[in-house]
């Protein structure tokens, strides 16, 4: 953790000018390593938990209110509880908070009066799952101990996100969030929301590398692909009646069938079938302990990514084709909703220093920026920091 408990309570009682003992809060952001756009299609993932996580230290007040404060950003925005139910997004950070509250109140949780101090160091729009982390760890703070189900309130903020963000997301950001395992990645079945570990092999390091680029066209672009996958599944009707998803078809009925559709919707579904089925072949990978074949199943998931979901981006494909000829890489591969963020790279321990070198050497000369580099090793789920 970056910041102390001991941190965020001064910067807490130094912002509110409060007195009160918070109680503090902590969700993971997550790396995805297969199953990519996988989720809205009732598929499946295999993401882990980061360590980088949300924190935010909490305590009631005697105002009426919810005040919030991004330690990020330097802002405290105040939302007058009595007014949550019906609070309109207000196309910022607090809309994640917001959205967040005023479900749980129209789920019947009365809220109590609260500041809300939020610091992360989860790095913001790179695909490690900012958003996620922050409604998991608001709707901890605020529900304060009450009990709810995780998978209820992993659903919760998915519907915040979707309703009220306005961006239509699939679960595995907020499902990992707060089921995310400590040494392992979890493979989801994001159908009926349960989860399975994946342990992975000793002396393989998974390296998140930032690509420090974001396109504009990210939110307009991923409802354009559950769009055209929503397309896929209705074509695909005409040959297996009765499906409610592209989780329902195989590869191999895919594959018969794959002439008689259009061609975007047929590049989308080839994708999602195809992918669905590698998040299985690389958790089998995984269990023998076979490195590459998990590094082959990460490097033709990005070119699934790039040529069939076209989202990826010239950022992002330099960082993976240049990764890939590297000694000590064994694949490479874009991760979360792509248009930019990062990537993620298994790596031998011994060539992870020269593959950090080489890339940021490379990356500066064709590209004039400096990646970061990210040792992402498995962490807990959400929870509240003693
Ligand atoms: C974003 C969404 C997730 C998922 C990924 C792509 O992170 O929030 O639900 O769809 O993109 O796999």
């Amino acid at each position: 953790m970056a910041v102390t408990p001991r941190e965020l309570e001064s910067e807490f009682r130094q912002i509110f000018k409060s007195c009160a003992q918070p109680a503090i809060y902590r969700a993971p952001g997550r790396v995805n390593l297969m199953g990519e756009h996988t989720d809205y299609n009732q598929g499946l993932v295999c993401p882990i938990a980061l360590e980088m996580a949300c924190y935010i230290a909490v305590a009631p007040a005697q105002h009426d209110a919810l005040r919030i404060h991004s330690a990020e950003l330097g802002e405290t925005r105040e939302f007058p509880i009595a007014k949550i139910a019906d609070a309109e997004p207000q196309r910022n950070w607090t809309d994640y908070v917001v959205g967040v509250a005023r479900l749980l109140v129209r789920n019947g949780v009365a809220l109590t009066p609260s500041d809300l101090y939020i610091h992360s160091d989860v790095p913001r729009g790179s695909g490690l799952s900012s958003s996620a982390a922050l409604e998991v760890s608001a709707s901890l703070s605020l529900l304060a101990g009450r009990p709810m189900d995780r998978r209820e309130i992993a659903q919760l903020c998915r519907r915040a996100e979707s309703e009220f963000v306005g961006m239509p997301c699939g679960i595995m950001d907020q499902y990992t969030s707060l089921f995310g395992t400590e040494g392992a990645a979890i493979q989801i079945d994001c159908r009926n929301l349960t989860h399975i570990e994946v342990k992975l092999p000793a002396g393989l390091q998974v390296i998140a590398v930032n690509s420090m680029v974001k396109h504009e066209l990210a939110s307009s672009a991923y409802s354009q692909r559950v769009a055209e996958c929503a397309q896929a599944v209705s074509e695909l009707r005409a040959f297996q009646p009765g499906i409610a998803s592209l989780r329902d078809v195989s590869v191999k009925v895919f594959e018969e069938v794959q002439d008689s559709l259009s061609p975007v919707p047929r590049k989308r579904a080839r994708h999602i079938i195809t992918d669905i089925a590698r998040v299985l072949d690389f958790a089998a990978a995984a269990r023998a302990n076979d490195v590459r074949e998990m590094g082959r199943l990460f490097i033709a998931a990005h070119r699934s990514m790039q040529y069939d979901y076209e989202i990826t981006s010239d950022e992002i494909d330099f960082l993976v084709d240049t990764a890939i000829k590297m000694k000590g890489v064994y694949g490479a591969r874009m991760t979360g909703g792509g248009f930019g963020g990062c990537t993620v790279n298994l790596v031998d321990p011994n060539f992870a220093e020269d593959f950090a070198e080489q890339i940021t050497a490379a990356y500066r000369k064709r590209h004039g920026k400096t990646p970061l580099f990210y040792d992402c090793q498995p962490g807990a789920s959400a929870s509240r920091v003693k």
